[in-house]
């Protein structure tokens, strides 16, 4: 277990805390691997009744640790990205997020399979990922458009222009945008109500909510997956990641 992810169970919520702060919270494998096994024991736990995902004052996650994508590339579904992402999609159990600060990247995506959303008012949110050669991972571009059309979902996956918080409750990414001191405790009290709520009823009513088009998911995150593996490797996206490092803007005109 690392260090960067802290898990906690108090009054019936699991908390899972990105914390590697001075990295930005940016996720690696082994962070991955954590929150897919910190998910996992929640749902075997009967004590437990809902999950709490946060980050860091001020921020929730930069995304993929970049060095990481470079050097250890996820490789296919036993990876630990994809294991963190099947773990939220297969959560029965009501999965509650509480974002200050930046969400970029899975940052954003894993809102989209979390059931609730708290976002701060300093929250920015972006899917950056065809700036950085890439495409958009689990379900994004089945998910964002639906939500907000295609005109909007370009903008966000094409152009990849961040959101405040006010504009992803606006677009029905978020429940609702909170001053950031306030975020944390109120995602908090939603969690904690499941407390008095009926397990069993809760499971199957979520599980009726997503079965509609669980198999068209899956099958959107496979193709997704594919094309993004590939990607990782493409002289478009090594640019990227080198820009980045370097801290410089990345120059596309010779692809
Ligand atoms: N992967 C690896 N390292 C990251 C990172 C990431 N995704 N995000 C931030 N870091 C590192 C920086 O390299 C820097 O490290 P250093 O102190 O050793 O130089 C440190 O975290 C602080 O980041 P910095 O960029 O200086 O902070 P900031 O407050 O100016 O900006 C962000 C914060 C989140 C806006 C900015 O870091 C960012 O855009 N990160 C990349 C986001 C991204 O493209 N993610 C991938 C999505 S697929």
């Amino acid at each position: 277990m690392t260090q960067h992810i802290r898990t906690a169970t108090l009054n019936g919520v699991a908390t899972i805390e990105i914390a590697r702060p001075e990295k930005k919270n940016a996720l690696t494998q082994a962070m991955y691997a954590a929150m897919a096994e910190a998910i996992g024991a929640a749902r075997d736990d009967r004590a437990v009744r809902a999950l709490l995902i946060t980050g860091q004052p001020g921020i929730f996650t930069s995304g993929n640790d970049i060095e990481d994508f470079v050097q250890r590339p996820p490789q296919g579904e036993d990876s630990p990205v994809f294991r963190f992402m099947r773990a939220l999609l297969e959560c029965d159990k009501p999965v509650v997020a509480a974002v200050t600060g930046a969400a970029i990247g899975i940052g954003t995506t894993m809102l989209l399979h979390c059931d609730f959303a708290y976002v701060a008012d300093d929250a920015r949110l972006a899917m950056p990922f065809v700036g950085l050669g890439l495409v958009p991972e689990y379900a994004s571009s089945l998910l964002v458009p639906q939500l907000m059309g295609h005109r909007k979902a370009a903008e966000k996956l094409l152009l990849g222009d961040p959101m405040t918080g006010a504009e992803a409750v606006e677009l029905g990414l978020a429940n609702a945008v909170l001053p950031p001191a306030e975020v944390l405790p109120h995602a908090r009290r939603v969690a904690e109500r499941f407390n008095a709520l009926p397990p069993g009823a809760v499971r199957d009513a979520k599980a009726l909510m997503r079965a509609p088009q669980q198999a068209q998911v899956l099958q959107v995150i496979a193709a997704e997956g594919e094309i993004f593996t590939r990607r990782l490797r493409s002289p478009e996206a090594m640019e990227a990641f080198q820009a980045f490092f370097q801290k410089r803007a990345p120059d596309y005109s010779r692809f």
